[in-house]
């Protein structure tokens, strides 16, 4: 008997290879299921290095536990190779059992040892791939552990083709972690360095001119509360925060002051002002930080329906409770005799509400005229960015304005469904009729509000009704930004989206013409130019808000057809799949601006920009250095 002979004699436990080990021990089949087990496990390990890279910057205890992490994988890969046995297949699958659990928690209530403790992360296409692959190695673990009652000998050609499926796999695991090293999150990030040699004004110094216009004074409190059980942030204490509610031509003067664990901030949305005074977190400030206060100051210069909302950290810290309305009346009042603010908002369950409630009941009384303003705070989440499509039953109305500013010649409309994309708002006027109640139906789920008392409007099928047409509504009358018919700037701005890398990650991503933020390159604008930008959403099932900071959009066409009623000045451009809007600005408000979609979570996912006015820079940053997140 030769040697070799002697060695692969049955029942000798000399083994000359893992796999003659493995084949005699456990079966042919097994060690497929080994090289497979041990394959994924790498795979998993080369995610977790990748974590780790991000981490390390962010919060040095998860830099060093996703690298031990890693380590241990590779040292659990190598032990299953070279020392298989039945406890090792139980401790991996126990072990990968915890980590997975760990996993399952930090994405649900979040870990109490984190940067941000009890915080819940958003799961990625990265982390979740992770996962998958472990609860496949578990599964391959597990099977190993009993003993096949008659191992099955295998030849290695059938044992490298049943573990084939892992190789692919594992290739993908590999290339997305490399990947995800390559491009990092910033460190430090500027939307508008100032550049060595060249004279620029700060933002920080662009705030509102002194003057004796009538200050109203306000303080706001950030500060974490308990509304029907569940933990909400909120400004003064209540969701959504108080309305405010000031006069054409007055100061406003307000005082944030931050009770929570985190930084904060407030932006004025829609509110044309300094750019000082425009609250977005690394680019007009830093972010005011737990247990400090900072004040905003601007002159209310257009009246209208606007809202207030954090701008740092915007994805996690605004559906928590980080807004409210703000009003800004003319001087002579208004014509309707009843004015009410309708903010429309997630509860923490997942139900619409309105001013914090299911069910809303207001007053007025026959022959009454009544104006509702309308705020969508929805945020719609991570995917399509649904707008919410309210109507009005029971009577005829106008749209009296849209983002704060009036419509031409409004007539009354029967129930048509009015369309606001996150962040939009609509003004509805009505008379009473002179018996029965005005319902405002069509929020999602039972949510509604009645105006008046008496017999409820008849029912109807609200999804059948027209959606209002925002380019032929009202009466046409002369513009000078829709009739400049040529602009000194233009941009064609592509709503998409794909897999890709960035920030650190692989993940779902929504484009500007295929770039994330803070990559888009920004608008460059001069003082006086006017600016067109060519808005085509390219998706089939997203829904875009455009929403531009410190100025105002005029729509210009709809796929190519011009607006045939009222001249229409919004601050976002609700864009829905396949729809092509342009819209045009003057730029007369220097600074750098937000330009971004208002679905929290497509901003988050890389659709945001600025709008950098030439010789302006700015003195703060984005990114993981400074503590600034401005989506
Ligand atoms: Cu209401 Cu930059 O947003
Ligand atoms: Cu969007």
């Amino acid at each position: 008997m030769s040697v070799i002979d002697a060695v692969r004699a049955p029942g000798n436990t000399v083994a000359r290879s893992t796999g003659d080990l493995v084949r005699r021990r456990f079966g042919g089949r097994s060690a497929a299921r080994i090289y497979a087990a041990v394959l994924l496990t790498l795979g998993v390990a080369a995610i977790h290095f990748a974590a780790a890279a991000g981490h390390l910057a962010e919060y040095l205890p998860y830099g060093i536990f996703f690298i031990g992490l890693g380590l241990a994988q590779v040292g659990l890969a190598v032990a299953t190779v070279v020392a298989p046995s039945r406890r090792l297949f139980i401790g991996a699958a126990i072990a990968t059992t915890g980590v997975i659990a760990l996993w399952v928690v930090s994405r649900i209530t979040g870990l109490p040892v984190a940067r941000d403790p009890w915080r819940p992360e958003i799961p990625g296409m990265m982390d979740m791939s992770a996962t998958l692959l472990e609860i496949i190695t578990v599964v391959l673990f597990g099977l190993l552990i009993p003993t096949p009652r008659k191992p099955k000998a295998r030849g290695r050609t059938r044992i490298a083709l049943t573990a084939l499926p892992a190789v692919p796999l594992t290739l993908l695991a590999g290339w997305m972690a490399v990947g995800a090293v390559l491009h990092p999150m910033a460190a430090a990030f500027s939307a508008a360095p100032a550049v060595a040699g060249q004279a620029t004004t700060s933002v920080a110094d662009l705030v509102a001119a002194p003057g004796n216009e009538p200050l109203r004074a306000f303080t706001l409190t950030a500060g974490v509360v308990n509304i029907g059980g569940r933990q909400a942030w909120a400004f003064n204490g209540t969701v959504p925060g108080p309305e405010l509610r000031v006069t054409q031509g007055d100061r406003v003067r307000v005082t944030l002051v931050n009770r929570l664990p985190d930084s904060t901030s407030i932006h004025w949305h829609g509110i044309r002002l300094p750019n000082a005074e425009d609250g977005v977190s690394g680019v007009t400030q830093n972010a005011v930080r737990p247990g400090s206060s900072y004040v905003y100051e601007f002159i209310a210069g257009d009246v209208g329906t606007y809202w207030y909302h954090t701008h740092q950290d915007t994805l996690y810290q605004l559906p928590l409770g980080l807004y409210g309305p703000l009003v800004v009346m003319p001087r002579a009042g208004i014509a309707e005799h009843r004015d009410y603010m309708l903010t429309a908002h997630w509860s923490p369950d997942g139900t619409i509400l309105v001013n914090g409630s299911r069910s809303l009941h207001l007053d007025a009384t026959p022959g009454e005229t009544v104006r509702l303003r309308i705020v969508n705070a929805v945020n719609e989440g991570l995917f399509g960015g649904n707008p919410i499509r309210p109507v009005l039953l029971g009577a005829r109305y106008r749209v009296v304005a849209l983002d704060g500013h009036d419509l031409n010649g409004p007539q009354e409309i029967g129930p048509e469904r009015i369309q606001l994309g996150m962040g939009q708002r609509a003004d509805l006027a009505f008379t009473m009729p002179p018996s029965g109640a005005v319902e405002l139906a069509g929020l999602a789920g039972s949510s509604r509000v009645v105006i008046g008392d008496g017999p409820m409007p008849a029912a109807v099928k609200v999804d059948s009704l027209r959606v209002f047409d925002l380019t032929a509504y009202g009466e046409p009358a002369p513009d000078p930004v829709a009739d400049a018919g040529s602009f000194d700037v233009t941009r064609d701005l592509e709503l998409a989206g794909a897999p890709a890398f960035y920030n650190g990650t692989y993940d779902f991503s929504d484009t500007f013409s295929g770039y994330t933020s803070p990559n888009v390159p920004p608008i460059t604008v001069r003082e006086g130019q006017l600016v067109r930008l060519r808005i085509h959403n390219t998706t089939a099932d997203k829904y875009h808000p455009i929403h531009i900071h410190g100025h105002v959009f005029t729509v210009l066409a709809k796929n190519g057809h011009p607006l045939t009623g009222s001249p229409v000045h919004v601050d976002a451009i609700l864009a829905a799949p396949h729809e092509t809007w342009d819209v045009a600005f003057k730029a007369d408000n220097p600074g750098i601006w937000m330009l971004h979609c208002h679905v929290l979570g497509h901003a988050y996912a890389g659709m945001s920009m600025t709008i950098n006015y030439e010789g302006i820079s700015t003195p703060y940053t984005m990114g993981t250095d400074s503590g600034n997140v401005a989506e």
